[in-house]
């Protein structure tokens, strides 16, 4: 696979969100009425050109610098906008001329909507971002939609977004995991590469190389198995399994390989835009608001060193008392011999209760809400 047959993807072959053959690029289920509100400031130009595979939506962006990677034809930067507001700025980034043209030809119109000017569009590639014109260690968030699985180097991709990240600094992105790794055959299939399936990672590579490039516990947000619903192609890939999921990537220092225990708890005083009632850490780890919840070491420095420090109370660490009783790994596709579906801690809105919780075991410290 190559750059070229990409961009001719989603720059010639897709004019819009209909003519995609599955449903990996493409969002499901019920949005939060803040992103409702948001989405209807829009252009519908750019609306129709969105392929992206779940929610971007960080909390607490006021005023925040955001890197959308592989912003397409910016609808995640133009929502981002409104959140950072007119002190933050968001900048697109993106390898394909047709998809920036949208976005372009729409700046002056969202500007004029939203009263100020806070955005701006790159031309480049992920696996070389510090070609570009970006200071590194300059944005408090990264964002990407759907993009990593297409990346030909997702190492590469990594690396440059985590040197672009201020220190605690968050990447917050979603997007396609498979549940093994690819064929060589599967590899080469520009549909079924264009469509964001046989270029996913395997899960378990994914989580490895985050840590590899310097995201050394990366946290899972919220993920929903994908449907290919296309007979054809999913006779090519077979008994390959594959899911969405949101992370967060935490820029952050000092953390140890496990969750460690230093009885330290964490209290949310509020004030996060987007999360007025609790905030939600990871699928494991929430944080209602004014009620101390027992954090590992990890968590209390990913908190102190993020954009969030101001709104949490962390008590300091006592001595060491052994492992932090974890909730269990995040599983995208499922405990081994469920069902994709039962495994989803974010099943599609119409999955059964008990299907959709079927992750969550009993929750491991007190208020650690999970997704149940
Ligand atoms: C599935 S679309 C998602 C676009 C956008 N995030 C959205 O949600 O609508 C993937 C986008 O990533 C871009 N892309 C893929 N690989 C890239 C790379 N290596 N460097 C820069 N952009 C890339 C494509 O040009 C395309 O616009």
């Amino acid at each position: 696979m190559d750059h070229g047959s990409v961009q001719d993807y989603y720059g010639k072959t897709l004019q819009g969100s209909d003519d995609l053959q599955t449903d990996a690029c493409c969002t499901v289920g019920e949005m939060p009425a803040r992103v409702k509100a948001i989405l209807s400031n829009i252009h519908d130009e750019v609306l129709a050109r969105y392929y992206g595979c779940g929610l971007i939506a960080p909390e607490g962006l006021k005023g925040a610098r955001v890197l959308d990677l592989g912003c397409g034809a910016g609808r995640d930067v133009y929502a981002l906008a409104q959140l950072v507001g007119p002190e933050g700025e968001v900048v697109g980034v993106d390898m394909t001329e047709e998809q920036l043209e949208v976005a372009r030809r729409r700046q002056d119109w969202h500007a004029e909507k939203f009263g100020y000017p806070n955005t701006r569009f790159l031309h480049g590639y992920l696996e070389k971002l510090d070609e570009l014109d970006l200071e590194p260690g300059s944005f408090d968030v990264i964002v990407s939609n759907c993009v990593i699985n297409l990346c030909m180097d997702k190492r590469a991709a990594l690396a440059g977004a985590r040197r672009l990240l201020k220190p605690g600094g968050e990447m917050h992105f979603s997007d396609v995991y498979a549940d093994r790794r690819m064929s060589e055959e599967l590899l080469k299939d520009p549909v079924l590469w264009g469509e964001c399936l046989s270029g996913a990672l395997y899960w378990g590579d994914f989580l490895a190389l985050c840590r590899d490039v310097g995201f050394d516990d990366p946290r899972a947000l919220e993920g929903r198995p994908l449907a290919v619903s296309n007979p054809k192609l999913e006779e090519k890939l077979g008994e390959a399994r594959f899911a969405s999921v949101t992370m967060r990537l935490f820029a952050a220092e000092g953390l140890e390989p496990g969750a460690e225990s230093y009885g330290q708890t964490a209290s949310y005083y509020g004030g996060l835009d987007g999360a007025e009632e609790a905030l939600r850490l990871d699928d494991s780890t929430l944080f209602p608001v004014d009620v101390p919840i027992a954090i590992s070491g990890n968590t209390a420095a990913i908190l102190a060193q993020s954009r969030f420090a101001p709104n949490f109370e962390i008590t300091p660490p006592l001595p060491h008392r052994g492992a932090f009783p974890e909730a269990p790994a995040y599983q995208p596709f499922g405990a081994p011999g469920e069902g994709a579906a039962a495994g989803s801690c974010c099943a599609p809105a119409e999955a059964p209760a008990a299907a959709a919780s079927s992750c969550c075991g009993p929750a491991a410290e007190p208020a650690k809400g999970g997704c149940c």
